[in-house]
């Protein structure tokens, strides 16, 4: 398979890369600093500069050609409501109509539990974060796109342990990005896994027959 990732360089989009390479997937990893370029290959990608912000939809679809999956676990990462909003909104906008574009229908994007953080603790700029992420799915899922939307619990750099709780309604947790990586690793190879909302912790289920309960 030829994956398209964008936010390659990122704690997600490395560890994917990783994985796929090592199943002899071929993947192109967006990164946009010029040093994310060496992380890809690193990691087992082939880097291809490109910014969410700048790259029209036409750009961007240039790059996605030849593809077979899309991949988006790119975000503004705490860095301001203006870049959420460009980059997880209006970002994740432009990639989908570009993978339509450019004949790349399968697209699975880390979103992120609409529960994320509630009790109080979340301020103005994390409530807009979720709004816009909420938005974004809700794009995504209105596309001809074969998608699939992950939604992560809270990520942890921490070893993961390749057992989760994955479902279309799950309690609110933590989860490793490991564990993520190693999920969407998995649920890109499992084409009956399409147009659904997965919710993703850590947990007690082996990924591999997470991914096939969900299947069926
Ligand atoms: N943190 C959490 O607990 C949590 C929970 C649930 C879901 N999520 C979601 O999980 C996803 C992946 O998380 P992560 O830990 O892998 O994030 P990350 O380490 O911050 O990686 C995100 C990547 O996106 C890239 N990016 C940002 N703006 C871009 C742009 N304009 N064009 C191209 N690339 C751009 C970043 O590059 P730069 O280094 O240049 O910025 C970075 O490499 C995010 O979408 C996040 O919203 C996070």
């Amino acid at each position: 398979m030829k994956v398209f990732q964008i936010g390659a360089a990122g704690g997600v989009g490395r560890r994917l890369t990783q994985l796929l390479a090592a199943r002899g997937d071929s993947v192109t990893g967006m990164h946009r600093r010029t040093d994310q370029g060496e992380t890809v290959r690193e990691s087992g990608g082939t880097p291809v500069a490109g910014d969410l912000i700048n790259d029209s939809v036409d750009d961007l679809a240039q790059k996605m050609r030849g593809h077979d999956a899309v991949v988006f676990s790119a975000g503004a990462h705490g860095t301001g409501s203006d870049k959420t909003t460009l980059i997880d909104g209006k970002g994740l906008r432009k990639a989908a109509d570009a993978a339509v574009l450019a004949g790349a229908t399968r697209f699975v994007l880390v979103s992120v539990f609409p529960d994320a953080l509630r009790g109080g603790e979340a301020g103005e700029g994390f409530e807009h974060y979720i709004k816009v992420k909420k938005s974004a799915d809700v794009y995504l899922t209105c596309t001809d796109l074969d998608w699939l939307i992950v939604r992560p619990g809270t990520l942890l750099d921490t070893p993961g342990s390749g057992r989760v709780t994955a479902g279309p309604a799950v309690e609110y947790g933590d989860v490793h990005r490991d564990d993520v990586a190693a999920f969407i690793d998995a649920a890109l190879h499992e084409p009956a896994l399409s147009r659904v909302i997965v919710e993703l912790t850590s947990g007690d289920t082996p990924v591999a027959d997470a991914v096939a309960r969900l299947a069926v």
